[in-house]
C-alpha cells in the first residue's frame, strides 16, 4: 500500500508553461482521475511522476522516498498508454510477461502471474495470439495485464479507453475499476471524458492550462464547483450562463440581462434578485455577474403558473429529440438557455413558442466575470 504525492510541480518547455506549481496528493489504494481539456498538462503530470519527463521544478513523493532522481525502472510504477504499445511481434503471453523477464523472475512464477492476471482479466484463451489477432478490447486488456502483472506501487493510465468504441469503453470503464477495487493499486488515471471521471474515480482533479481547479469527490464538484470553469467541464449537457448587471436600489438589489433587447423577451425587465441571492451579493462590488443553472434546474411553467423565484421569457430555439426526454434550447435575447428533462410530446415546446421559465433560488450559482465563485455569506 503506497501514496503518492506530488508537490509544486512546474515543467516547462522553453517558455510553453505546461504545470505551474502542480499539486496532488492520493492516499494509499485511491482512484484518483486528473480530469482537464485538451493541452491541459495530464499526461506531463504522469510523465513526470513514472520518471519519463523531468519537472523543472518541484517534488515527487512515492510513500516516503523522494523519487525526483531516480531512473523510471527503480520507481516502481506501471504506466498504460492510449495506444496500449504491445510488442507486435510477442504473442499475448510474451506481452505480460515481459516485465517479470526483464526483472529475472523465475519461470515458475512468471507462468502463475501471467496465468493468474490473464484470467482476471478475462484474456486466457488469446494466450498465443499475437496482438494482431485479437480485438482493440481485448489489446486494451492485455495492456492492463502486462502493466498489473507486477504488482506495481503506483498505477498510471493515460487515456486508456479513448481508443475504445462507446460501448466497449463503458464495459471497460466498470471492469477498470473493479479490478482497482480488487487489487487496492494507488491509481492516478487520466481522462477528458467527464463521464468517465464521474463514474470512475473516488477523487477528481480538475486541471485548467497547467493549474489544479478543484480537488474533491465528484458528488461535491458537481455540486458544490469551484469556479466557472469546473462548473463548465462537469455536467452534460453544461451548465448554463447568464451574464446580467446589478441594479442596486434601496433595500433592494435587481438583475438586469445584459444582452440586447428583442421584443419579447426578458432584457430591460428588471429582475428582482430572490433574497437568499441578494445576501450572497449585498457585499459584491462589482456590477457584471454570471448567473450559472444547470438545465436539469431550469422548469418550463405553465400558462399563470405562480413561481417563486427567477422567472424568464423567451422562444423554444431547437428541441434535441433522445428518445424519452429532449433537450430544449430557449431563446433569451442573445442568450440561449439549455432545459434538460423536457417531455418531447409536450404542446408547449414547439419550435417559436414562446415559453416561460422558473429558476429556483436555490440552484443558481453566481460567478464573479472572471469566473470565480461568489459564495456570499454561508
Ligand atoms: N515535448 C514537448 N515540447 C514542448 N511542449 C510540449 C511538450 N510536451 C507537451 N508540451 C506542451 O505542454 C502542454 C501540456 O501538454 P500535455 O501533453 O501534458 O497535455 P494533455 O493535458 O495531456 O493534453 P491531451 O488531452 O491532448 O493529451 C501543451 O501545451 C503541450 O503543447
Ligand atoms: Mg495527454
Amino acid at each position: 500500500m503506497t501514496t503518492l504525492r506530488v508537490k509544486d510541480l512546474t515543467k516547462r518547455y522553453g517558455n510553453v508553461t505546461a504545470l505551474e506549481k502542480f499539486s496532488l496528493e492520493i492516499s494509499s489504494g485511491e482512484f484518483m482521475v486528473l480530469l482537464g481539456p485538451s493541452g491541459c498538462g495530464k499526461t506531463t503530470v504522469i510523465r513526470c511522476i513514472a520518471g519519463l519527463t523531468n519537472p523543472t521544478d518541484g517534488e515527487i513523493y512515492i510513500g516516503n522516498e523522494l523519487v525526483n532522481d531516480l531512473p523510471p525502472k527503480d520507481r516502481d510504477v506501471a504506466m498504460v498508454f492510449q495506444n496500449y504499445s504491445l510488442y507486435p511481434h510477442m504473442n499475448v503471453y510474451d506481452n505480460i510477461a515481459f516485465p517479470l523477464k526483464m526483472r529475472k523472475t523465475e519461470r515458475r512464477e512468471i507462468v502463475e502471474r501471467v496465468a493468474n492476471i490473464a484470467e482476471l482479466l478475462n484474456i486466457d484463451h488469446l494466450l498465443n495470439r499475437k496482438p494482431r489477432e485479437i480485438s482493440g478490447g481485448q489489446m486494451q486488456r492485455v495492456a492492463l495485464g502486462r502493466a498489473l502483472v507486477r504488482k506495481p506501487r503506483i498505477f498510471l493510465m493515460d487515456e486508456p479507453l479513448s481508443n475504445l468504441d462507446a460501448k466497449l469503453r463503458t464495459d471497460m470503464r466498470v471492469e477498470i475499476k473493479k479490478l482497482q477495487r480488487k487489487l487496492q493499486i494507488t491509481t492516478l488515471y487520466i481522462t477528458h471524458d467527464q463521464v468517465e471521471a464521474m463514474s470512475m474515480a473516488d477523487n477528481i482533479g480538475v486541471m485548467d492550462s497547467g493549474k489544479l481547479q478543484q480537488l474533491c469527490n465528484p458528488d461535491e464538484i458537481y455540486n458544490n464547483p469551484a469556479n466557472k470553469f469546473v462548473a463548465s467541464f462537469i455536467g452534460m449537457p453544461p451548465m448554463n450562463f447568464l451574464e446580467c448587471n446589478l441594479v442596486r436600489q434601496p433595500s433592494q438589489i435587481f438583475f438586469t440581462f445584459a444582452s440586447g433587447s428583442r421584443g419579447t423577451t426578458h432584457s430591460n425587465v428588471m429582475l428582482k434578485v430572490p433574497d437568499t441571492l441578494s445576501d450572497r451579493l449585498c457585499n459584491f462590488k462589482e456590477q457584471t455577474i454570471i448567473l450559472g443553472v444547470r438545465p436539469k434546474d431550469v422548469q418550463i411553467l405553465k400558462r399563470d403558473q405562480d413561481f417563486e423565484g427567477l422567472k424568464l421569457i423567451g422562444e423554444v430555439s431547437f428541441m434535441e429529440m433522445l428518445g424519452d426526454e429532449s433537450i430544449a434550447e430557449v431563446r433569451l435575447d442573445e442568450d440561449s438557455i439549455k432545459i434538460s428533462n423536457v417531455d418531447p410530446k409536450s404542446e408547449n415546446m414547439t419550435i417559436g413558442n414562446e415559453v416561460r421559465l422558473g429558476i429556483n433560488q436555490n440552484k443558481v450559482y453566481l460567478f464573479t466575470k472572471a469566473g470565480n465563485r461568489i459564495m456570499g455569506e454561508n
